[in-house]
């Protein structure tokens, strides 16, 4: 009778503690009260706040319970209210973008600093509700981001998206209480932005022949570029405001001095050849060797001994200084090929005369005097790592993508970091196995990405600003795709660069994703559930092919056959690594949670898994 009431109080207090809930990303506190909170057909708004951005920021609560069945309407009264209001005193732990959320029996009482707190307690109130019931558990809420930059780069040069897909992406990316679009506008494969002193950047820079999937023909004589696109300035304030209702910056790039083919196809006259050159359509034009080093065929970079360059650069960066608001203006700087510098007698003048001792000086020299621009304009500079190389200009903030190397530099030399690194952040790398997914050669699953730290041990964390993930779309041809190969690795991101890094706990989080897995398939929002699929590891033990299988669902069971049986629910349960017998046999692998398949199917033959062996699982 005694150990039944203990386990009573024992099981009150750790919901009291740690009461489930599905917000993504976790908040800091989260309690919940023994009651709950029933939605009638009309909820009334109690709230004096005035501004424009809180504005905005109701509305789309009206427009979310509208699509529920219930109207907010703005009233005065005792309960059946949703108050929301600015502290008078600011609350110092919630800084700019914190909030409190309770909900009791009668009303919801939201309360933040500022406006952009609001608009992350609404985002967590949204998830709050079920995909059923007009009803939500009574709870109270502390919350605060633990980054000032919350990131996704979506790349719009590879694969253009129009107004309303990229609207699409700002949608989805608010709800997870992301801050910053940073929006790759300008690369090889096409120039996004249109600059009205430089028409041809967009009339010549934005259009490529058109081509089905990547690396194919170059363009062909007398092949018409018709497939591109580009952002006016009128789009462009649209697409800004849009994300400023929803709580996001934009920060633009524009990628120089390499990756500047678009640019160059306009004004070829940029580059050290002054060559004619084409938009790329996805033809291979370089050699990787594997190292990191490589060779660009064609050149791409823009020549930095040249000042009609920085003539170039100044009015580019007038326009998108006005029509940013932001602080920060990302300035590319990566993968820059120094080969057409070194070989021209012109550029080696060039550097004896201002005594630069070799290419990566040259960068830093280009980097330099880009970031002066950018200062001129009232803006702050962002860069790759790369900028650090031969030199990091005064006030430049650098965006850490090679591993977290470059961040490690810049925090040490005090200069503002955004760590984005490509083994926990890259999204357009492979989420499950390479049988069931679109190939490219990476590979970076949920549960990888959710291990994602951004300050490395023994650094001040004062100078790193977040964290960010970046959706390369060489191979995203399409914003579906684009949401699938997102979501729901953006979820990691997001608890890494919101959630305090004591609430990590991967099986919380993997519930609290099935959960949001049901919300995406009800919104007719792709996502990827690879993390419902066995991890396969294969490896030689005395001569013999021997598997290792994973799951990442607590709960799940995972079958498998190899001796060709078919369907594999009716094969064996894994328990433990098991030799893939010699012949002509395929493995046959799929999760299983409460009697029901949950994952793909995995057929992978024996020949593939030979091949394997060797490569690191995913994670293990
Ligand atoms: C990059 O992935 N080249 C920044």
């Amino acid at each position: 009778m005694k150990t039944n009431f203990l386990i009573i109080l024992l099981v009150l207090f750790l919901n009291q503690m740690y009461g489930q809930h599905n917000i993504i990303p976790t908040p800091v506190s989260y309690t919940t009260t023994e009651t709950s909170f029933t939605f009638q057909n009309e909820l009334y708004l109690n709230s004096k706040i005035k501004d424009s951005e809180a504005t905005a920021y109701f509305n789309l609560l009206r427009e979310f319970l509208s699509a529920k069945g219930i109207k907010l309407i703005e009233k005065k009264s005792k309960k059946n209210c949703i108050k929301i209001s600015l502290n008078k005193k600011a609350d110092a732990q919630l800084r700019d973008e914190g909030y409190t959320l309770e909900v009791t029996k009668d009303n919801i009482i939201l309360s933040a600093n500022k406006a952009s707190g609001i608009f992350n307690g609404i985002q967590t109130l949204k998830q709050l509700f079920s995909l059923d019931k007009k009803e939500i558990s009574g709870c109270k809420i502390t919350d605060y981001p633990r980054f000032k930059w919350r990131g996704l780069m979506l790349d719009v040069s590879r694969h253009f998206f129009t107004v309303d897909e990229v609207k699409t992406y700002i949608d989805k990316m608010s709800e997870y209480k992301f801050n910053v679009l940073h929006w790759h506008l300008t690369d090889d494969n096409g120039w996004r932005i249109e600059i009205k002193s430089l028409p041809k950047l967009t009339e010549v820079g934005a259009w490529r022949v058109k081509r089905i999937g990547w690396n194919g023909k170059a363009p062909q004589p007398n092949e018409k570029a018709t497939d591109g696109g580009f952002y006016t300035h009128e789009q462009i304030k649209d697409i800004v405001k849009y994300a400023q209702d929803r709580n996001i910056t934009i920060v633009p790039e524009i990628d120089v001095p390499g990756h500047s083919l678009a640019a160059l196809a306009a004004y070829p006259e940029l580059s050290v050849k002054k060559e004619p050159k084409y938009v790329s359509p996805g033809n291979r034009f370089s050699e990787w060797y594997g190292d990191g080093t490589f060779k660009m065929l064609i050149e791409n970079t823009l020549n930095p001994t040249d000042e009609k360059v920085y003539d170039f650069i100044d009015k580019v960066f007038t326009e998108v200084a006005q029509l940013f608001p932001g602080k920060y203006i990302h300035m590319g700087g990566d993968e820059a090929y120094h080969g057409y510098w070194e070989e021209n007698t012109a550029i080696q003048k060039f550097m004896k005369k201002h005594k630069i001792k070799d290419t990566h000086e040259l960068q830093s020299y280009f980097v330099q005097r880009v970031e002066k621009i950018i200062a001129s304009k009232g803006k702050k500079t962002i860069g790759w790592d790369e900028i650090l190389e031969g030199g990091l200009a005064k006030g430049a903030a650098v965006m850490s993508w090679r591993g977290m190397k470059g961040g490690i530099e810049a925090a040490k030399l005090k200069h503002e970091v955004v760590m984005s690194p490509t083994t926990f952040a890259y999204f357009d790398y492979m989420q499950g196995d390479e049988t069931v997914e679109n190939k490219i050669y990476a590979k970076l699953n949920l549960e990888k990405t959710y291990t994602f730290e951004p300050v490395p041990d023994g650094i001040d964390s004062k100078y790193i600003l977040g964290g960010q993930a970046n959706l390369w779309t060489e191979h995203i041809a399409t914003m579906p795709f684009a949401f699938y190969m997102t979501y729901p690795r953006a979820f990691a991101i997001s608890e890494a660069v919101w959630s305090p890094k004591a609430n990590k706990n991967w099986d919380d989080f993997i519930k609290r994703t099935q959960t949001h897995f049901n919300w995406f398939d009800a919104n007719n929002t792709n996502i990827s559930k690879a993390v419902l699929d066995p991890i396969v590891h294969v490896y030689k033990e005395n001569n013999k092919l021997m598997c290792e299988l994973k799951n990442s669902i607590p709960n799940a069971t995972i079958q498998y056959s190899i001796d060709n049986t078919y369907p594999v629910q009716f094969g064996t349960k894994y328990t433990e690594a098991f030799e893939i017998p010699e012949g002509n046999f395929k493995l046959r692998t799929q999760t299983f949670e409460n009697g029901k398949s949950i994952g793909r199917l995995l057929i992978i033959d024996r020949t593939v898994l030979e091949k394997r062996v060797g490569e690191k699982p995913f994670s293990f």
